[in-house]
This record gives C-alpha cells, sequence and structure tokens, in this order.
C-alpha cells in the first residue's frame, strides 16, 4: 500500500492515512471515474465568504436531504485537466478561465462563488495532494471536477442558506468509446437542449440531466451522441450533449456564436484563438444545418472530448460524412497544436499553461 506524496505547502497529514495501491493499465484507460486520494471542500453562508478550504480524504459526503442542489438543482460544475511532462512537472490548462466561468454561471443560480484566486489555489491544492494519479505522459490526463452547490436546507423555493465548494479529481483517458477516431452524431430533432434567456450558457447541473433522454436514445440507435439545433428555428447549429461544434468549409472555420444558449467552452475559446495564431480565418455565427451538407470537416471541442473528429452526421434520415478516414488535414492540425501546448511538448507562447 502506498502513502499519498507529501505536499509541503498544504497542511493536511499524510501521516497516517493509507490509499490503496494503483490499479490502473495506463494504456487502456477511459473517462470513467475512479476514486483518489483527496477531495478539496469550503463552505459560505448567503451573503458571507468562503473560506477555510481544505483537503480531506476522497469519500462520501453528507448532505442534507433538504439541500438546495438536490431539490432545486442548485449547482454548478466545472472541468479541467491536469497533465504530466516528461520531466515530471505538471501542467494546469487555464485554470482562471475555470474560475471566471463558475463566477458568471452563480450569478445566474444565485450563489455566492470562490474567488478566482480561491479556486485557483484550491485546484493546485487538490492536484497535487493527488499527483501520484496523473497518468504518465501521453497516456492521459488528471480530470479535475470543481462543484459549486447550494447545500443548506430550503422547502420553499429560494437560494440556499449553505454553499459547499468541491473539487475531486479522476485520471482519465479518451472521452468517446471510439477514442480519437471520428465520432457519429445525429441531429436532435425532439428535444432542445437550452432557451433564450434560460440557462444554456451557464454550466448548471440541470442542463446536463436534461440531455440525457435525447443522448441514450441516439446511443441506442448507434450514435455517438447528439448535435442541438437552436430551439426557436430549429435551425441553428448549438452544441452536443458535452461539447462545443465547429465546421470547416474551404479552410474557413465556423463556430455557433456565443449567445446565452451555448456553453462558452474553453477549448471552444482557446480553439479559435489557436487557429487564428496559424492565420486561419474564424467565424462566430450563427451556423445553419443545411451548412452541415457541404462542409468538408466537422469537429467537436471539450475539456473532456478535446477536439473530436466528426466522421458523420445524420440529420432527417440523411447522413453526411467527413474525412475520407479520420482526422481531416485542418481538424489535426488545430488538434496537434493544442494538445502539444496543453501537454507541454511546446513552448506555450499563449501563456495559457500554470506550471504546477
Ligand atoms: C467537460 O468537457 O469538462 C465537461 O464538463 C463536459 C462533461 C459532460 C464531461
Amino acid at each position: 500500500r502506498n502513502r499519498c506524496d507529501a505536499v509541503s505547502s498544504n497542511s493536511y497529514s499524510t501521516d497516517v492515512t493509507e490509499f490503496a495501491e494503483i490499479e490502473i493499465d495506463w494504456d487502456k484507460i477511459d473517462f470513467g471515474f475512479k476514486p483518489t486520494d483527496y477531495m478539496y471542500s469550503m463552505k459560505c453562508s448567503r451573503g458571507g465568504d468562503f473560506s477555510n478550504g481544505q483537503l480531506q480524504p476522497f469519500g462520501n459526503i453528507e448532505v442534507n436531504p433538504s439541500a438546495a442542489v438536490l431539490n432545486y438543482g442548485q449547482g454548478l460544475f466545472e472541468g479541467l485537466k491536469a497533465y504530466r511532462k516528461q520531466d515530471g512537472n505538471i501542467l494546469l490548462f487555464r485554470p482562471e478561465e475555470n474560475a471566471i466561468r463558475m463566477r458568471n454561471g452563480a450569478d445566474r443560480m444565485c450563489m455566492p462563488s470562490p474567488t478566482v484566486q480561491q479556486f485557483v489555489e484550491a485546484v493546485k491544492t487538490t492536484v497535487l495532494a493527488n499527483k501520484r494519479w496523473i497518468p504518465p505522459p501521453g497516456k492521459g490526463s488528471l480530470y479535475i471536477r470543481p462543484l459549486l452547490m447550494g447545500t443548506g436546507a430550503v422547502l420553499g423555493l429560494a437560494p440556499a442558506p449553505e454553499y459547499t465548494f468541491l473539487i475531486f479529481v479522476s485520471p482519465v483517458g479518451n472521452y468517446f468509446k471510439e477514442g480519437v477516431a471520428p465520432i457519429n452524431l445525429i441531429v436532435e430533432n425532439e428535444f432542445h437542449r437550452a432557451t433564450p434567456g434560460g440557462t444554456g450558457g451557464v454550466k448548471t447541473i440541470g442542463n446536463y440531466a436534461a440531455v440525457l433522454k435525447a443522448q441514450s436514445i441516439a446511443k441506442a440507435k448507434g450514435y455517438s451522441d447528439v448535435l442541438y439545433l437552436d430551439c426557436v428555428h430549429n435551425r441553428y447549429l448549438e452544441e452536443v450533449s458535452s461539447c462545443n461544434i465547429f465546421i470547416v468549409k474551404d479552410n474557413v472555420i465556423s463556430t455557433p456564436e456565443i449567445k446565452g444558449t451555448i456553453l462558452p467552452g474553453i477549448t471552444r475559446k482557446s480553439i479559435i484563438e489557436v487557429a487564428r495564431s496559424l492565420g486561419f480565418k474564424v467565424e462566430e455565427r450563427n451556423v445553419t444545418v443545411d451548412e452541415l451538407v457541404e462542409a468538408d470537416e466537422v469537429f467537436c471541442t471539450g475539456t473532456a472530448v478535446v477536439l473530436s473528429p466528426v466522421g458523420s452526421i445524420t440529420y432527417k434520415s440523411q447522413r453526411f460524412s467527413y474525412g475520407e478516414d479520420g482526422f481531416g488535414t485542418v481538424s489535426k492540425q488545430l488538434y496537434t497544436s493544442l494538445t502539444s501546448l496543453q501537454m507541454g511538448l511546446t513552448e506555450d507562447n499563449m501563456n495559457w499553461t500554470v506550471q504546477l
């Protein structure tokens, strides 16, 4: 049995806690949940500030059955990754962006949220405490899942009187079972993910429960996931259940603009910046479902999916295919540029990575 690595800058003890051996085949790691050694927790009352965050051994948490998060979905989550470099250093990718997005979401959901500095420090602390779980270079990453929850009890509909910020981590590999091979999507005709004025643009937990039905139906038919259209015109691309969407036509890259119904993905934003730095024209605009017919390449982006090429999209029983055998040229170029930067294989001239 192994002991967790001691982290000098943090005030928790590794003297008595012993943890299980890591029994992971790093060559076969997927995106399933795997418990690690420590989680981080910090509380705050309504109108107060978060304070006294601390690490504790990973495990179940006790929550009042009347908690606002359980009854009324007053909760947000984030997702970011840590990579292990060849030289042993650990890299985080744009953690302040997640902190800012959580603060924006918290405002929409009437919750207090940690400051950007508290968020980033808590992420660093949690990653360092669990560093033995970060996959070897090139084998995957440590997925970091910050949660913000209304854990105080309510019965009538109202913001909770108490909030919990919690971070847990899990080592992960590819999100889709296809690995880095192209995925097959179906355009959703019946269900919608978000409405104007709703919460589609924030990372609230209910947005993800709401897509499970359409996703299960699609998966039962053999598709990898669902591509949603806007709910007003049923014509403009929005996003996939767990990621943003891009199309490429004649080397011009287009993606639906952020307008409240689409999650402002940090990978989406990074891909746009990387593409522009490589000289591509990138348009953030309304992209119609008809443009899928003519597109040369289609790909998805997200923290979990990274950049995933789309091999086909089915719309009203018509199937459009992209790329002869796998990654399209533009998608591949963007994937390589982004991941080399995230994994520390190239110089970070964007200043996006944070080394631990
Ligand atoms: C992520 O990409 O990090 C997400 O939060 C999506 C989630 C459904 C895995």
